[in-house]
């Protein structure tokens, strides 16, 4: 119910812009052009096709349902949320098979997370076995059944049992409680992602896999047989995606190719844009109204679409200011487009995409859940 009221309340907040420029949008505005993601949608599932690995979006990046339909209307088998709101909204919405790819705690979540299962079609992972018991007792409350993955920690030092012994011993624990299935591993190799030199993100890559590879072979020779093996990132989904062993790939940020990972991984295209407007004007110095409450500027700064060689000189929380050269023709007032440096904290900032095609909104998508909270959905 929520959701559906989220999603009528964006789309009626945002009508007027329907049929608009994108660069006539009231500012900050976020913009998604359809025909780049639905190219960049294309791409990924083409080239993982020949891989002959599957393909597990992970939605985090854009936490939009109608892009996540998208996605697996192109074949993805299904998605990976980072949060359980996340899942209860792509689940909700239709997606019929959701990891949450990360672990979940605290008496509340599990319960939703819970009771949601009773629809089936969820999973998560699990790389302690307090937080399988808790999981466990939930379930067995809610009446429901869970599928879950040991998450193995390949080199990363975030989440993830750090043994095979561990992934064993976890195994074991799981078997005895009532209401999980165990399906198989998770490991991410997000170390390697941050890598620019390609020859260095392979062997990282490699050594992450060959870590991933074993403790499969350790949980399989103690009986536990691992139908889903889960990892990889728009940085390596070539590099893990060719792997054997690997069964399903967890890239996400491939659907908008922010700065960052433009960077790193050629042959896709930029989908996501934020317009602002020129707010201050003083000789090479020109202010945008989209500062880092408009725009994600992890890792990497913002840059103008019309004119990359300008340098951005920081951004404040409502100021994007840019020391500009002669290639920049803005004036007070005009509009620009800007490719945040990082797409997922871009996104959270705001209500809804301006879906643009051919340069004209045609429709409002909204992002749900916007920010980290449960929107209402822990007493739904
Ligand atoms: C567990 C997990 N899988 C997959 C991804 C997707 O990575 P990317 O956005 O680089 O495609 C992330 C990103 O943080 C992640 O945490």
């Amino acid at each position: 119910m929520m959701i559906e009221q989220i999603r009528a309340q964006v789309r009626q907040a945002y009508r007027s812009a329907i049929g608009r420029h994108r660069r006539s949008l009231a500012t900050p505005a976020l913009i998604l052009d359809l025909d780049v993601a639905r190219r960049n949608i294309q791409t990924m599932a083409a080239r993982l096709a020949v891989l002959k690995t599957s393909l597990r979006p992970h939605t985090k990046v854009q936490k939009s349902p109608e892009l996540a339909r998208l996605q697996v209307e192109a074949g993805a088998v299904g998605v990976c949320t980072a949060t359980v709101w996340e899942a209860i909204v792509m689940r909700r919405s239709g997606i019929e098979d959701v990891l949450v790819a990360n672990m979940a705690g605290g008496r509340e979540k599990l319960r939703a997370l819970a009771r949601e299962a009773r629809k089936g079609g969820l999973m998560i992972t699990l790389d302690d076995p307090r937080n399988a018991t808790d999981l466990s007792a939930a379930l067995r409350e809610a009446g429901s059944t869970l599928d879950v993955l040991i998450d193995v920690d390949i080199g990363m030092g975030r989440g993830g049992v750090r043994s095979s012994g561990s992934a064993v011993a976890l195994a074991r624990h799981i078997a005895t409680l009532p209401n999980l299935r165990l399906r198989g591993v998770q490991g991410y190799e997000g170390h390697c992602m941050l890598e620019p030199d390609r020859a260095v993100r392979v062997a990282k890559a490699g050594a992450a896999l060959d870590g991933l590879v074993s403790v499969v072979g350790e949980l399989e020779r103690a009986g536990f047989p691992c139908g889903v093996v889960s990892s990889g990132g728009t940085g390596t989904y070539d590099i893990t995606g060719a792997h054997p062993r690997v069964t399903e790939i967890q890239a996400g940020s491939y659907v908008f190719m922010d700065k960052f990972h433009g960077n790193l991984v050629p042959g896709f295209s930029q989908a996501l844009t934020v317009l602002g407007t020129v707010v201050i004007e003083h000789g090479r110095t020109i202010v945008l109204d989209c500062g880092r409450k408009s725009i994600g500027i992890d890792f990497v700064a913002p840059t103008m679409v019309d004119y990359p060689s300008c340098q951005a000189r920081y951004f404040a929380e409502e100021h994007a200011l840019f020391d500009v050269d002669d290639s920049c023709k803005l004036a007070l007032g005009d509009t620009a487009e800007l490719v945040p440096g990082y797409a997922p904290t871009t996104v959270n900032l705001y209500d809804a995409y301006h879906v643009v095609e051919k340069d004209v909104v045609v429709d409002i998508w909204p992002i749900i859940p916007r920010g980290p909270g449960h929107i209402g959905l822990l007493d739904d």
